[in-house]
């Protein structure tokens, strides 16, 4: 079934609980509701224009916004719609991505303001095993499962892979393209392909976990080639019968074993949940998109200069080794550690807010905080690390204009 609103409140579906419009929201049930959806959103032929730069994501002067441009009738049919712009020049043939926004629970986006297209929702919802060997059990999702709930079903079944994963929330297609991470675990390692339909060739796809390019909340499907053109709607995921727990993360593991000598999967998970409930805000009572920016990773350089400008030793400043450009030994800090020291916790900046003990957290704080608000305390933040640091922070958080 294809459901269709127009003038649509996102409020409950961007956990930032903000209360921004967009023109049309489409929510499917399956992927021959989305075969069945596409020509009226890619009507053809599309509106070309030849390698147009200044042409992406310019609002107020998109035709497809007046309502002369308007294909169709009622608000329960899938026509009254903008159509889209398609703009050659790039290696991505759907460039006009600003008018059509594809999203899973809204988890890892902040929309900057109304959006003046179709946002697309998909609630494909299934939860299948395709194959059970001894050891290994391959599931396949739906891209509109809760990712936690997934977690859930896993751990119900005894099965290993996504425990440490757990209460992030979010849906399984949005974590496909993300490579969400948590406590050492990242989606790639249990994900062994990915269904996708392709926007310019209008057919399904299946993306091997190599072609999908995982790097650190990053994916093919972030990149210029794959971004925006690709709809997840399924993943095949592989889970282990007799897998051991990761506990290298933090204190994971003297938390864990403190309570259960040989954990379970739902051990596991039970922890991670606790140990998340004490640092994250909970979604559903305050609006955030968890982790606002990336760690950096930087040149020892670099992190030589932190640690100057911090006044400690190297010991004292939390610091990972990771592999740099060339296989260098370049290091992640965490952000969290760079706003701390900026005294970022716990301010109040208008209805926005840092959350207090997870600085890295930026947070809806009145409940009724605008885009320009949550906007406004990111550039702070952001002005305030590099003043002391000299590091710029990336979002982690997708920026939807
Ligand atoms: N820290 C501070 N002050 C604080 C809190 C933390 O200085 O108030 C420092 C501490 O040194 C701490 C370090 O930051 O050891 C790291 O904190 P934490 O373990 O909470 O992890 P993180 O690096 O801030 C990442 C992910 C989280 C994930 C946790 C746990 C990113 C951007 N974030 O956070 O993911 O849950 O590790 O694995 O990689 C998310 O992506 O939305 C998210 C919540």
């Amino acid at each position: 079934m294809i459901r269709t609103f127009q003038h649509y409140d996102l409020r409950d579906r961007n956990t930032f609980r903000m209360k921004v419009y967009c023109r049309t929201f489409i929510e499917y049930d399956s992927e021959d509701d989305l075969q069945e959806l596409v020509p009226a959103l890619l009507p053809s032929p599309v509106e070309h224009i030849g390698g147009s730069s200044n042409s992406i994501g310019q609002r107020g002067d998109y035709r497809g916004l007046s309502p002369e441009n308007d294909i169709g009738g009622g608000s329960d049919s899938i026509g009254n719609m903008a159509p889209l712009k398609h703009i050659g020049g790039g290696s991505n043939p759907i460039r006009n991505t600003a008018r059509l926004k594809h999203i899973g629970g809204g988890s890892n986006l902040l929309f900057t303001g109304d959006f003046p297209g179709t946002v697309l929702h998909s609630a494909i919802r299934h939860i299948e095993v395709i194959s059970d060997s001894d050891d290994e059990v391959l599931v396949r999702v739906g891209a509109g499962v809760e990712f936690d709930k997934l977690c859930e079903w896993a751990a119900g079944r005894s099965l290993w892979g996504p425990e440490n994963l757990s209460h992030i929330p979010g849906e399984a297609g949005a974590a496909a393209v993300q490579n969400i991470g948590a406590y050492g675990v990242e989606a790639k390692d249990i994900i062994k392909e990915v269904r996708a339909f392709d926007l310019v060739s209008r057919r399904f796809l299946t993306f091997s976990v190599e072609e999908c390019n995982y790097g650190y909340r990053d994916s093919f499907f972030k990149s210029p080639e794959g971004k925006d053109r690709y709809i997840i709607t399924g993943i095949v995921f592989a889970f282990r019968r007799n897998g051991s727990p990761i506990l290298e993360y933090g204190n994971l593991r003297e938390t864990l074993l403190s309570r259960c000598p040989c954990p379970t999967p739902s051990d596991v998970r039970e922890t991670i949940i606790s140990i998340r409930r004490t640092k994250l805000p909970e979604v559903g009572e305050v609006g955030s998109a968890g982790s606002f920016f990336k760690n950096p990773v930087v040149s020892r350089e670099v992190f030589g200069n932190v640690v100057r400008i911090s006044g400690r030793d190297e010991a004292s400043v939390p610091h990972y080794p990771v592999p740099g450009p060339g296989g260098e030994p370049w290091v992640k800090i965490p952000a969290a550690w760079l706003i701390d020291q900026c005294g970022w916790k716990g301010a109040v900046r208008g209805g926005a807010g840092v959350w207090p003990s997870q600085p890295l957290v930026i947070i809806n704080a009145s409940g009724e905080a605008s885009p320009e608000e949550i906007l406004a305390l990111e550039e702070c933040i952001r002005m305030s690390v590099s003043d002391r640091f000299g590091i710029v922070l990336s979002p982690e958080v997708e920026h939807i204009q």
